[in-house]
């Protein structure tokens, strides 16, 4: 059974989506949604964005993905050792839980590995181009059509104004 799948991922300008295991800006609004959007739904990630998150995220299951046979995960988290395993994985876990679709939280190489089987972007273009090693390419706009578009907004706390915008794949792309 395959899931329809859909990223979430904030950006900045220039592409940086990490520095080292970190986020590469403080914006605690964005947190808020990434919450809120996320609630009771499957969560796919890597091995390092597990680490970076640090635990297994309440109200969510998290399938996460490692090739390392070394690699283990707390209870409750479920491990796969490829990306086929977990998106098997994370198809039943979307039955278990009714959810609509599986969400791809990152990072790097799962979100370039994904990018052909998902159908929805929620993307948070941060408006600054901090300083990391971790870059996404841009989401081609041949291939994706904005949808919605909220922004600029900047709460209290948040390091930089950002828009959200959420893409869908293109009928013909
Ligand atoms: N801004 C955002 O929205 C956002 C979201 C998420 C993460 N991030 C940032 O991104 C960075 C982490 O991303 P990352 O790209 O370094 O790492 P990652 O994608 O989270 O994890 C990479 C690891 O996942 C495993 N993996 C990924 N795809 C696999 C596959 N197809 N088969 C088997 N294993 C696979 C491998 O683990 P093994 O080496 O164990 O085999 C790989 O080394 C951090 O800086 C984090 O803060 C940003």
């Amino acid at each position: 059974m395959s899931a329809p799948l859909a990223h979430i991922v904030a950006m900045g300008e220039n592409g940086v989506i990490g520095r080292g295991q970190a986020l590469p800006f403080r914006l605690p609004s964005d947190l808020k949604r990434f919450k809120a959007l996320t609630w009771g739904k499957p969560l796919l990630m890597g091995r390092q964005t597990f680490l970076s998150i640090g635990r297994p995220l309440p109200g969510r299951i998290s399938v996460v993905v490692s090739g390392d046979p070394a690699f283990t995960v707390p209870e409750g988290v479920r491990l796969a050792r490829s990306l086929p395993e977990a998106l098997a994985l994370a198809a039943q876990a979307m039955g278990e839980m009714g959810a609509d679709e599986v969400m791809v939280i990152g990072g790097r190489r799962v979100f370039a590995d994904t990018l052909p089987l998902t159908a929805r972007v929620h993307l948070t273009k941060v408006h600054l181009s901090p300083e990391g090693d971790v870059i996404l390419p841009p989401y081609d706009p041949a291939l994706w059509r904005e949808v919605a578009h909220e922004g600029p907004l900047q709460g209290p706390g948040d390091e930089a104004p950002f828009t959200y915008v959420t893409l869908e794949r293109r009928a013909d792309a």
